[in-house]
Order: C-alpha cells, then structure tokens, then sequence
C-alpha cells in the first residue's frame, strides 16, 4: 500500500509533498521520492529508507516547482531500494509517475516496449506503465490523450499520479482499485491515495471511482472517465481528526486491519488461481516444487501467531498431500541442533520478515544445507532475501501489533500451496475445481462475520472483567484456538490459555468454574460431536461457554450461552473464517477494558532482538 500526494498551484510543492508523505508513513514505507516541474525541466530526488532520508537529502539540493508528486513505496515488486523507488521516468526524461497497486499484465509491456527500444531501468511493475505513456505522448502530444490510453492496457490495479515537463500546467490522477482523494483548495488542487495527506490544505474534496481520471490545472479540475465521457463532480467536506482519517475512520489500526480481510484475502489469491486446471500458481517456488515433493522431511519455523499457521499448514499438508511435517518454535528450533540435511525442506513464515529468532533459523538450516522458503509479508525484507524461494502475501502493511490480516492471509497462502501440490500429487481436477470454487467465497464469507461485529461486541462487555479464558478446538481449529488466545492475551492482559478440547480432561477442566469463560471452536466437523461432548463438562461445572459454530447449527444453542455463528466451508479452510470472531471478541474486550490496542504494553511490531 503505497503513499501517493501531487499538488498544483502557485506555492512550492515540495514542503507541501513531503508533509503529505509524513502523513502516509504509517502505511508503510521502504523508499519515498518526488518530482517536480521547474521551467521547462522535470527533476527527480528519491532516497531508500526512511522519508526523513529523502527530507535531508533535499536540504541538499533544494528542488523547486509549483507542480509536483510524491510517493511513499510499500514494494510488491522489486527490492526496496533507491532504484526502484518512485517516481518512475521515462526515456526522455520529460515524463514522471508514481503508482500504487500492482501491473499484472506487466512483462508482456515490458517486453513489447523493450522490443520498441525502451530502456529499463528498475525491476518494478510501474515503469512500464511510464514508458507505455511515454509511447503514446510521441504520437499524441498531449499528456491526458496519452495517459488515457495508456490505461486502457493495463489489467491490475492502480491510482497513479503523472506530470510532464512540456505540461507544467496539468497534474494527472486515474484510479482502478487504489484510492485517490483530490483536494479542491483556492486556486491550487492536491491529489493523495489518504486524504490524511491533505486535510491540512483542505477540507473540500472529491474521490475519483474505479476507471475515472483527473485533469487538474491550477484554475480547473475536470473528471473523465478512461474512455473519455465526463464524470459529474461531487464536493465533500472532511472532518479534521487527523487520526482518525489515518485508520480510514476506525479507532484503532487493528480493527481497520480486521475490516480489511475480505480485500486482503482477496489479494493474497489475486491471480494465484487456476480455475480450469483446480490449482493454483504460485510463482516464488515454482521452481522449487519438485524438491518440496521428494524432500525427505518438510519442517516449519516461526514465531508467535505465524507459528500457529505453521501448525495449521502441518495439518493441511499431511493430510492433502501426505508429506510428514513437523512445526518447530523458531527460537526452539534454533539453539537444538536440529537434524537437517539437503533433503529437507524448511519453511519460515514471518510478517514482518525480521524476527530475530526467525532469521536465525534460517540461518541455521542453511548452514546444515536445507533449503530455507519464506512465507513474508514484507517485500525485500531480511528474511525475504535470505531464504531461497518464498510466498509473498500481499495483505498490505500490518500496523496493529497483534496480527489479524497477515493470519488469515498466511493461512490462505498456506492452502494455495496445499492445493498446488496436491493437485501434483493425489487431488483430482474435480476435486481442486471444487476447492478453487470455495476459495473463491471466502472474502464474502468473512464479510457476513464482520457484519455481525455489533453482537461479538455486545459479547465482549459481558465478560471483559474477566481474569482468565480458555480456548479450545480441534483438528483444523486447535491452532485457531492457541491464536485466539494469544489475540485476547496480548491486547487485553487477560490470562488466556489455548489447548486441544480432548486435552481439557488431563488438567485444565481443573480449572473451570462460574468464573472462568470458555470459548469453544465448534463447527460441524468431523469432530462436532466430541466438542459437544466437550462442552457439556463445561457446563457441568458452571462454565460459560461461548461458541463459534456454523450456520444453521441450531442445537448447539441449547448447549452453550453464546453463539456466534460462521458460514459452513470445506474444513480445511474454517480457520480462515473461525479466526475472525476470536479477533473482533479480542479487540472489543481490550478496547472496553482501555487498553492501548495499536501498541500495547511490553510488545513491539516485530521482535528483532533475541
Ligand atoms: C502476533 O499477534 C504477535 N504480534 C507476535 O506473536 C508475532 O506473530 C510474532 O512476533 C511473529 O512475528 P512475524 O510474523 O513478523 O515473524
């Protein structure tokens, strides 16, 4: 999720870019630049790292233009390096873009326009959408015909800025799936992808919909839609909370984060799918497949709540695809000795791809000679490099620091690769078409969940008081509920333990009484009836129970005194849906118990000390 400000008008641009790129840093950053038009001259400055770097470096060389844009990098394609850092220009040096989404059809522009003589200078997808114009501009002369039909090739997503030094009087916007704002100020106009960006220059301001684009000059701004009919324009006033404009208007990250996982499943499936062949793509171990299936022990490594994915994935891997597979603590796994040879696989899965003890993990198989993949959030992260092939997950930066987006996006990662190697193995067309097909639901899935926040909340005051919980599942939804736990326990200080429901018996049933709440994971699977069974020596002890059950189980309301229910799917994929409950029941309990749910007390975003 990049960073994106433009501005046009009479005062210099670069204060008012950089200000907006500060406001958009908590969306995630590896590099920042900007560009403006002086005179007849289009000047680039761009810096990796921090946008404070790029502030100094501007204190350096001062750049001056009373047109500009800005753009703060998230990088989905391409190291995070000064290289590969927006603004993109063209070969003549006339043209400069900033772009945030991702160009799917990409190398194939590539390619055609490398044929045509266009020198590459970057690894990113948005460069070729930059000499795509630029392709164009020679024939048309002016910059909106060209930009316009520039887009009209492009299949992805993308709201993009370009400005040209033949037209220091035009600031174009288009947007196809990632957010612009423009600002409407006294004979100035800004654009931005968050109008946290601009709300300080602002109040007035107009969003552009999906396949519409901007033609802003400094007394006019005009809509069109790409294939040129006018767009009505439709003014709307801002409030001026600044930080809450920052979560998209949620109070807190985690929960814009947890409102967000229909997209973010979405992206992370967005063009892995293959829906004829039931299988799925997935391009960072393509060639690495082969020796996944005759590796002789697959082992996962991780940390924390990726931990709990890893043991989800263990499930899910022996049963579809029958390779023994063994769930290592990253911090256990590193100072064991483990037996690794070349034949065996490792996988690490991390977020932010700089856990410390997940890192060295990494570096510990590969001194045994193991291959080492990566299942990352973070693109060029550490991790991300060092290991020899890996899984992007494309959920966007996660803020909060209890993970919710990133889980379920692991987890659905988790089951493509299922999928794409079963589908090599044992699975059926018919079979992975069927899986394809329920993949495909779980955004609209998750969305019924979300919508039924108001009662978890309603749920979460009856029991925030409370001193400890007790989570329990099976099979699939054991993990879910160590993760569930954790959620609760690291946000809300509550004492809260996850276990196996069979486990209860050998020691935790000790433990229940009027007092201690217990929530079931209790979908109608292939192990609903123990559950139930489960449940019932709760309550023969005066437990409350709360259960996430599936749609339509009307009988288990008779069993318990909370039921939150979750739409049925295959059972290998309930964790996915199962794990939304116990994070909104999670974050309502902190918030009404007024803790700091962002950032809370002891606990860091990513632990990369030891
Ligand atoms: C999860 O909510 C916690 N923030 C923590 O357990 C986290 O999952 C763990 O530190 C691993 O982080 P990583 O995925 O970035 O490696």
């Amino acid at each position: 999720m990049c960073g994106i400000v433009g501005y046009i008008g009479s005062r210099n641009a670069v204060p008012i870019l950089l200000e907006g790129l500060k406001r958009l840093e908590y969306r995630g950053y590896d590099s920042a630049g900007i560009s403006t038009v002086t005179g007849n001259k289009l000047l680039i400055q761009k810096r990796s790292g921090k946008i404070s770097e790029l502030e100094r470096e501007l204190k350096q060389r001062e750049i001056l233009g009373t047109l500009g844009i800005g753009h703060t990098r998230w990088a989905t394609h391409g190291e995070p390096n000064l290289e590969n850092a927006h603004p993109h220009d063209d070969c003549t040096g006339k043209i400069a873009l900033i772009h945030n989404g991702i160009i799917e059809n990409f190398a194939i522009l590539k390619r055609e326009l490398q044929a045509k003589g266009h020198q590459f200078k970057t690894q990113t997808d948005t460069e070729a959408l930059v000499h795509l114009i630029e392709e164009f501009y020679k024939d048309d002369g002016l910059l909106e015909k060209a930009v316009r039909e520039a887009l009209l090739l492009i299949k992805g997503t993308y709201g993009i800025a370009v400005i040209c030094s033949d037209e220091p009087d035009v600031l174009i916007a288009a947007r196809n799936g990632s957010p612009i704002v423009l600002g409407i100020g006294e004979k100035e106009y800004f654009i931005a992808s968050d109008v946290a960006a601009i709300a300080a220059h602002t109040r007035n301001v107009t969003y552009l919909d999906d396949n519409e684009m901007a033609i802003l000059h400094r007394d006019n701004l005009s809509i069109k839609t790409i294939d040129d009919r006018p767009v009505a324009i439709r003014v709307e006033r801002i409030p001026f909370d600044l930080d809450k404009i920052e979560k998209s208007g949620y109070p807190h990250f985690m929960l814009k984060e947890i409102m967000e996982q229909p997209q973010t499943i979405f992206d992370s499936m967005r063009g892995r799918l293959l829906e004829d062949e039931g299988t799925a793509k997935l391009g960072g171990i393509q060639n690495e497949l082969e020796s996944l299936l005759y590796a002789r022990r697959v082992l996962f490594s991780a940390c924390g709540t990726s931990w709990h994915a890893a043991l989800i994935a263990e499930y899910m891997i022996e049963e579809f695809v029958r390779i023994p597979v063994e769930v290592e603590y990253a911090s256990e796994f590193r100072y064991r000795d483990p037996i690794l040879d070349r034949d065996t696989i490792v996988f690490v899965i991390s977020q932010s791809g700089e856990t410390a003890d997940t890192l060295a993990a990494v570096r510990e198989a590969k001194r045994k000679r193991a291959k080492v993949f990566g299942i990352c959030n973070v693109v060029g992260s550490t991790i991300a490099r060092e290991t020899d092939a890996g899984i992007y997950l494309h959920c966007g930066p996660e803020i909060g620091v209890a993970s919710t987006k990133a889980f379920t996006s692991q987890v659905t990662v988790l089951s493509l690769m299922t999928l794409l190697l079963a589908r090599m193995t044992s699975m059926s067309a018919s079979r992975g078409r069927e899986i394809v097909q329920e993949l495909k639901t779980l955004p609209d899935k998750i969305q019924r969940i979300l919508d039924g926040n108001h009662y978890i909340e309603q749920i979460a005051g009856e029991y925030a008081d409370s001193q400890n919980f007790l989570y329990l599942g099976r099979g699939y939804n054991f993990p879910v509920a160590l993760e569930g736990a954790l959620k609760l326990k690291e946000i809300s200080y509550i004492h809260a333990e996850g276990y196996p429901a069979a486990e209860m018996k050998h020691g935790p049933i000790a433990l229940i009484d009027e007092n201690m709440p217990v929530v079931f994971i209790a979908t109608k699977d292939s192990t609903y009836e123990k559950i139930i069974s489960n449940i019932e020596e709760v309550r023969a002890r005066k437990g409350k129970v709360i259960a996430i059950a599936t749609e339509g189980d009307e009988y288990i309301q008779t069993k318990v005194d909370h039921t939150i229910y979750i739409p049925a799917t295959l059972e290998f994929l309930t964790p996915i849906l199962t794990i939304i409950p116990l994070q909104l029941l999670a974050y309502y309990i902190a918030a009404i118990r007024g803790c700091d749910v962002d950032q809370p007390r002891n606990l860091a975003k990513s632990v990369t000390v030891e």
